[in-house]
């Protein structure tokens, strides 16, 4: 059984969609802890809620990114994850971090990239009068929201979308792709060869989800 850390920011949403897959049975994983650089997380209580270890490390707690990343990283090793999974955390990992999760590092980002990397994706998607956006599951390399793609989810843009209209159609793909994502780690199913993911597709599993 593959043992997971998930790191947040925020609500915890995703963070909870994968805490509900596993507890459905749906993925063969163990949920070590959970981790927030924002105490007051509301996903810190939702994990709580779900008998899950979790845990506040304040970045503003530190006086350098290096330190808070060292940090995070002696926090996260104390629970030996086979899986460190982001969802929505919002930093700007320092590449020592990232080298040392080669690998076993992955994102969840709310565009279809290497679209709109960054942050307010769905503004920007209605401003370029996109016509599809999506979600993207990837592993993490130094580079920000780059990084081998795993899987991804498109949703129609519509005339009348606004930025919350949108992105509410977006994060409902979200739950849907990174649950899988995970399963597909989980398993064994993800290969990684010069920047590209190769998926061993069990089944009917798709590795694009359209709504
Ligand atoms: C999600 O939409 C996630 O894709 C995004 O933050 C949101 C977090 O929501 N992540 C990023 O923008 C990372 N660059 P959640 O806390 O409810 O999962």
């Amino acid at each position: 059984m593959k043992r997971v850390v998930i790191l947040i920011s925020g609500r915890g949403s995703n963070m909870e969609a994968l805490i509900r897959a596993q507890e459905a049975g749906e993925l063969p994983v163990t949920i070590q802890a959970v981790i927030s650089n924002q105490g007051a997380a509301a996903g810190l209580a939702t994990a709580r809620a779900h008998g899950i270890e979790a845990v506040a490390l304040p970045h503003r707690d530190f006086a350098t990114r290096e330190a808070f990343d060292a940090a995070l990283a002696q926090k996260i090793d104390e629970f030996s994850p086979d899986l460190v999974a982001l969802a929505g955390f919002l930093r700007v990992l320092t590449a020592d971090f990232v080298r040392r999760y080669e690998g076993r590092l992955i994102n969840i980002h709310p565009s279809l990239l290497p679209a709109f990397t960054g942050l307010h994706t769905h503004e920007r998607a209605l401003e370029a009068g996109a016509k599809l956006h999506g979600a993207t599951v990837h592993f993490v390399t130094p580079e920000l929201d780059h990084g081998p793609i795993i899987i991804q989810a498109a949703v129609p843009v519509l005339a009348d979308d606004t930025p919350e209209t949108l992105g509410a159609r977006v994060l409902e793909q979200e739950h849907v792709i990174y649950p899988r994502a995970v399963r597909w780690f989980a398993a064994n199913q993800l290969q990684v060869r010069d920047g590209i993911v190769k998926v061993e597709l069990p089944g009917a599993e798709q590795l694009v989800v359209a709504a």
